[in-house]
């Protein structure tokens, strides 16, 4: 059975065959879903889809791309919300100097803020960290984030990030990328992580495996990712499977 970290399932690509696609989720080995959130405006959308499905949970946060819409009141929101039974993560929160939409102080201090709320809430985060290596690293340093706990998103860096992040007791999240050609870097990381500190996850709609590379991503083509994982580390996809099941249970204590 599948545990898939990171899915955004609210998302208007779903809107033709949500319901569709969700029911046939768990005969298709799919067992627990954590569905993010990224912007403030959207968090019912995450909540109405843990209260319609067993096996959906949810995260919330705000996007660093989002930030701009971000308040003391969203905080306090977000506090609240973090005390639903089916609210399990803080996330996905970071920083993105790809995209650079908002600016390097405003998304460092929502990041620091949203840890605060995690921390106090006692639940793990969900980072996201594009082209921001050095200044993840040191803000999540900072606030102590390993006392926090959770994983690092759709990991984009290289083998020694890596060991900084599992030094602190941080997962890695991984995706439809590794089955990519030119992977190299991440194919790495997934050699060199133990695969009790590896989650499955989409990011779906975006970022689908290889052989549906540009289409619409789902949680029922993490096959994919499970079979390139076996191969890079050697192991039964069996075993993947059950692995990282597992380690999705620990990190994300509430959906137990
Ligand atoms: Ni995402």
């Amino acid at each position: 059975m599948i545990f898939e970290s990171h899915a955004h399932y609210d998302d208007e690509a779903f809107d033709e065959d949500r319901e569709t696609l969700l029911d046939s989720m768990q005969v298709h080995g799919v067992e627990r879903v954590i569905n993010v959130c990224a912007e403030v405006q959207n968090w019912d959308r995450t909540l109405n889809l843990t209260e319609k499905y067993p096996f959906i949970y949810g995260a919330v946060g705000v996007h660093p791309d989002d930030v701009g819409s971000l308040t003391e009141d969203g905080i306090q929101k977000m506090r609240e919300l973090c005390q639903m039974e089916k609210v399990v993560a803080v996330g996905e929160i970071g920083l993105d100097y790809y995209w650079d939409k908002e600016q390097h102080t405003s998304q460092v201090f929502w990041f620091e803020r949203q840890m605060e709320v995690a921390r106090e809430e006692k639940l793990p985060i969900i980072v996201h960290s594009r082209e921001a290596a050095q200044d993840t690293l040191e803000t999540m340093k900072r606030v102590n984030a390993g006392e926090i706990g959770g994983v690092i998103h759709c990991f984009s860096y290289g083998k020694e990030m890596a060991r900084e992040y599992l030094n602190m007791g941080f997962s890695i999240g991984v995706g439809g990328v590794v089955t990519f050609k030119n992977a190299r870097k991440l194919k790495e990381v997934v050699e060199y992580a133990p695969l009790e500190s590896l989650l499955l996850e989409t990011d779906c709609p975006y970022l689908a495996p290889v052989p549906y590379r540009g289409k619409r991503n789902c949680s029922l083509y993490i096959p994919y990712v499970v079979q390139e994982i076996a191969r890079i580390k050697g192991v039964s996809e069996e075993k993947v499977m059950e692995v990282t099941r597992e380690n999705g249970y620990r990190v994300f204590s509430k959906t137990r």
